[in-house]
């Protein structure tokens, strides 16, 4: 270590007599020292210090002193020091032969005696080797102040970090501790702290614990980390975190354990809070699940409810309309049937009183009535969509122009009509009679929709439906020909447009509207294949279009047969009908019919039966059947296996109204349908010319 020059050691030279003085500092000047003369004793002892890097004194003038001060400071030398003195004697020689010399020995410690007269060279010799003990204190002080300032350095460090120090000294038993590490076992500084004090304020939880770790880093030598719960004297509990090595000697022997150790109940409480937190966020999380999911639940069983509760309105809307249905039903036909019974009643009374004049009124009343029901199932079946129909191919401008004078007639003059029809129509396959029904009955609304007149256009035309506007039509894509008819009159609100195709809907007064118009109209246009839809502002007028599927394969519609019954045909003899049906009253009428033609007539109450008559060798020129029959074989069926054993069989189906699917594309030729209830005269017709062989009788 340089220092600095002004510190620079100086030799001290106390030589009282003569040139001894000046002589010694060149001499030492030779030896490499610096050095300072001290005139007495009293600024010899004065100077004697750390900074003196040797005293050179001549004996006699120690002699006779007190040399109580200067041996005073001798002794308190720090440990690293050891001022060495060089004393000049005369004669006399070393303390071995001179007692004043030993004296001096005593009282100045590290002394080098010279005997004058010497030579210059062992002089300087002796100075130059004080010199370098005295150097090598030097290094030895500034050795202990780096060790000092370090230890410093650790003590501010531990300070800082509220580390305590402790040493525990394995084989003696003997724990050492800093201030703070008393602290952290909550002791006072100055309260003695063993190491049985130690772990007696261990938790006795944690106890075994540490013990455990103590010796497991004893003896593998591995570091000592713990926390630990501490009890303190005030019977507080606290935490304490605790690391240390085990440290032995340079020779490998006294093992200590060296460690910190720091409270760290802030950080364990910060921590406990923070897992306790979290737990109640878990907590807290998990119940706003759970009042979200009952939430749910609850939503859950509402829409549940709420589906139940639309089903009940449907199912009583539902059942509301079927009520309107029969409770129509039912008072029309009550009213015809009074008209039927009532006339039979009068008939009965009439005949049992002989009078027989009126007959033919009550028969003609009774025979009206019960053609009105028909007519009531009829409109019902169409409505049901399970009308017997007649497709044929139809162009509906021309029908519609046959029907103008009609249409004129029935509105009244207070309305006019317009017609327009497209050139260049398409066919579509229609049953005529039913569309001809429809457009009355369309004209019918619109007049009764403009009690002070107004103006009815009816307008046909072709239209082309794409997907998009075929499919909110409930359609499919493709050429349809429109019928419409618009008139000027009161509207309809949207509620009343929603409930027109019910059947028995009107808002006609009692006589006046049944509500089966619409209804009917709608099951027919499905029935074809179309559609109807209604566009209507209330004090604006309305326009109802029926849209009837293009028919693509036939050319013109060929004009039907008219055949009027005129008189009723007679049967050529031996002319024979097989009947088949299995309503007795049916066939017995069919054999009554048959009889007054002319012609034999075979029964049959079901296909089996029938068709063992069509085996047979029996003649046969017409089988009249009904459509539904029981035993496994409609009338259908029968007609195929008899067409099967006799070519050429000429049939006339009588239906009812639910088989109209069984017969799909029938009739065909040599075929006919006749649609129950039916007048016997067109019976009679229709049998006549079946077995006259006209292809296709109306
Ligand atoms: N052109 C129209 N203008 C205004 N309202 C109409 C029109 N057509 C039908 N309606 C309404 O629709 C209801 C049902 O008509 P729908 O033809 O089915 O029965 P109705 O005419 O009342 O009786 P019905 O035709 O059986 O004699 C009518 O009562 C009426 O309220
Ligand atoms: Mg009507």
């Amino acid at each position: 270590m340089r220092l600095p020059t002004h510190q620079l050691p100086q030799a001290l030279i106390h030589t009282p007599y003569g040139r001894d003085a000046s002589i010694a500092e060149a001499l030492l000047r030779e030896a490499g020292a610096t050095s300072r003369v001290c005139p007495d004793l009293a600024s010899l002892e004065l100077a004697l210090g750390e900074d003196a890097c040797f005293v050179l004194v001549t004996e006699e003038a120690l002699r006779g002193t007190d040399l109580g001060g200067i041996a005073a400071k001798v002794a308190a030398q720090p440990t690293w020091s050891d001022l060495p003195f060089i004393v000049l004697t005369r004669g006399g020689g070393g303390p071995e032969r001179n007692p004043a010399a030993a004296h001096l020995s005593e009282a100045l410690g590290n002394v080098t005696f010279l005997e004058r007269p010497f030579h210059p060279a062992t002089l300087v010799s002796i100075a130059h080797s004080a010199l370098k003990g005295r150097n090598r204190q030097f290094e030895a002080r500034a050795r202990i102040e780096e060790l000092r300032e370090s230890e410093e350095r650790l003590q501010t460090a531990l300070l800082a970090g509220r580390l305590g120090s402790w040493e525990f000294d394995i084989e003696a038993g003997v724990l050492t501790s800093s201030a703070t590490c008393k602290a952290v076992f909550g002791r006072g500084p100055n309260v003695p702290f063993t190491y049985s004090d130690l772990l007696a304020s261990i938790h006795p939880l944690d106890r075994d614990r540490m013990q455990a770790a103590v010796r497991a880093s004893i003896t593998d030598g591995i570091d000592y980390a713990i926390e630990y719960r501490t009890l303190w004297p005030d019977g507080s509990t606290h935490w304490a975190e605790i690391r240390a090595r085990v440290v032995r000697d340079r020779y490998g022997a006294r093992p200590r354990l060296v460690g910190v150790s720091s409270d760290i109940t802030d950080r364990k409480t910060a921590e406990d809070r923070l897992h306790q937190l979290n737990e109640t966020l878990e907590e807290r999380v998990a119940l706003r699940t759970t009042e979200l999911r009952r939430a749910h639940d609850a939503a859950l069983v509402e829409a549940a409810e709420r589906e139940r509760m639309e089903d009940l309105l449907r199912q009583s809307q539902k059942m509301e309309a079927v009520g309107q249905l029969t409770g129509g039903l039912a008072h029309d036909f009550n009213n015809l049937l009074a008209g039927i019974t009532g006339s039979l009643e009068l008939l009965q009374a009439r005949v049992r009183q002989g009078r027989t004049a009126e007959l033919e009124r009550f028969i003609g009343m009774a025979q009206e009535a019960a053609t009105r029901a028909a007519a009531l199932t009829h409109r019902l079946l169409a409505f049901s969509r399970r009308q017997t129909l007649d497709p044929r191919p139809t162009d509906v401008g021309r029908l519609a122009a046959g029907l103008s004078d009609l249409i004129s007639r029935t509105v009244g003059p207070s309305i006019t009509v317009e017609m327009t029809s497209a050139s260049n129509l398409w066919p579509t396959l229609v049953d005529p009679n039913q569309l001809e029904n429809a457009l009355l009955n369309l004209c019918i609304n619109a007049r009764d929709a403009m009690p002070d007149g107004g103006r009815i256009r009816i307008e046909v035309e072709n239209v082309i439906l794409n997907p998009l506007q075929a499919e909110p039509r409930g359609l499919s894509p493709g050429g349809y020909v429109s019928l419409g008819v618009t008139d000027t009159g009161t509207g309809m609100s949207p509620d009343i447009v929603e409930r027109a195709f019910d059947p028995f809907f009107t808002t006609k007064p009692i006589g006046q509207g049944t509500g089966l118009g619409l209804s009917m109209i709608y099951g027919f246009a499905r029935q074809s294949g179309g559609q109807v839809r209604i566009h209507s502002e209330v004090g604006r007028g309305t326009t109802i279009r029926l849209y009837l599927p293009r028919h693509l394969t036939s050319a013109a519609a060929p004009e039907e047969a008219s055949l009027s019954p005129g008189l009723p045909p007679q049967a050529e003899p031996g002319e024979t009908v097989l009947v088949v049906d299995d309503e007795p009253s049916v066939r017995m009428l069919v054999v009554e019919v048959l009889g007054d033609l002319g012609y034999a007539a075979l029964e049959a109450e079901d296909g089996r039966s029938g068709l063992e008559i069509l085996r047979s060798a029996a003649r046969v020129d017409l089988l009249v059947s009904d459509v539904g029959l029981p035993g496994g074989m409609n009338g259908r069926q029968l007609a195929d296996a008899g067409r099967a054993l006799r070519p050429g069989l000429k049939v006339l189906f009588i239906t009812g109204y639910a088989e109209s699917a069984v017969m799909g594309a029938y009739p065909t030729s040599g075929m006919s349908v006749l649609t129950k209830p039916f007048a016997l005269e067109g019976l009679a017709a229709k049998i006549k010319a079946l077995i006259a062989g006209d292809p296709s009788p109306s």
